[in-house]
């Protein structure tokens, strides 16, 4: 007997219809985005060719990359893939998956009206998405980049590199603050960070995709969820230039303990929450004098 052939249309149908049995969130989108990342091809280009075959080997790749996305592998992980700032970046389980929110980050410091030669530190860089932004629209400042994981600085690198940003941001691992001792100037203009900043106690109510397969030490921060945020609240300002402003991304239930924070420093004036596109103060900004 003939072997099928599965054309385009009818595969992302029968796709998108084992997801649902499945409950994956979007499955139609899912569908889409995994045959396009297979063939190829932008989710417009697969509608433009609905009735071409899809042949045994992509098939057999097809269904693999199905089956891991019904075990609840994020996207991002299955396409190597994620876009921020309009950038393309590459990621994978060795780095937490760039979110949207975190874009005000880079707008913050982008629309500060800062004049000339900027130098930022940013801690926590997981897949280099804030330092690269930061280097590919204002090729003139200096990034130094940090992770405590040598393998989340292996994916900036990765990354950095691609965007044509090797000269502008030096990547240095290790904990916090640690790695900049060794700099010649430890002082910045900025300092940026989306640290970990889940409870551990939330550990079993993330969703699956999250929980099993983002690295957790990019997730998880202590029992409040704040040890990393405070750390960086109390040594930031020995690392900031007079003026100097520290950025930092916040969890949904966190602005009134991180404005605790900050106050009992008294170093700190300007404090201001920015919200995200749900409405939450995601992003804390603060200057010293
Ligand atoms: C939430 S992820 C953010 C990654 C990336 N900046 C982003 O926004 O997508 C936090 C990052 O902080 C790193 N990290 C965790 N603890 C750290 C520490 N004590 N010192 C430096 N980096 C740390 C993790 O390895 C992870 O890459």
């Amino acid at each position: 007997m003939a072997t099928k052939i599965w054309h385009v249309l009818e595969l992302l149908e029968w796709t998108t219809g084992y997801f649902e049995k499945h409950n994956i969130p979007n499955p139609r989108l899912d569908a889409e985005v995994l045959l396009g990342h297979l063939l190829d091809k932008s989710r417009l280009q697969l509608y433009l060719h609905f009735d071409m075959p899809v042949f045994q080997n992509d098939l057999t790749l097809f269904r693999e990359l199905i089956k891991k996305r019904v075990a609840r592998t994020p996207i991002s992980y299955l396409t190597n893939r994620k876009e921020f700032m309009s950038l393309d970046f590459y990621v994978d389980e060795r780095v937490l998956i760039p979110r949207p929110e975190t874009e005000f980050i880079v707008e913050t410091i982008l629309n500060s009206n800062s004049d000339g030669d900027q130098r930022i530190l940013e801690i926590g860089t997981g897949s280099g998405v804030i330092a690269t932004a930061l280097a590919v629209n204002r090729p003139e400042w200096e990034i130094i980049a940090t992770d405590i994981s040598s393998e989340a600085l292996t994916v900036a690198k990765k990354n950095r590199d691609v965007h044509e940003c090797t000269e502008r941001i030096t990547l240095l691992q290790g904990d916090l603050f640690e790695p900049i001792k060794l700099l010649d100037s430890s002082s910045f203009n900025w300092i940026a960070s989306n640290p970990p900043y889940v409870k551990t106690c939330e550990h079993d109510t993330l969703c699956s995709d999250i929980r099993d397969y983002e690295p957790h030490i990019a997730l998880f921060a202590g029992e409040d969820g704040l040890s990393i945020v405070r750390s960086l609240i109390a040594e930031a300002p020995n690392h900031l230039c007079p003026e100097g402003t520290l950025v930092i991304e916040i969890g949904d239930t966190q602005a009134d303990p991180v404005r605790d924070l900050l106050e009992e420093q008294s170093v700190y004036k300007n404090i201001q929450f920015i919200k995200d596109y749900a409405e939450i103060e995601r992003i804390v900004v603060a200057s010293v004098d």
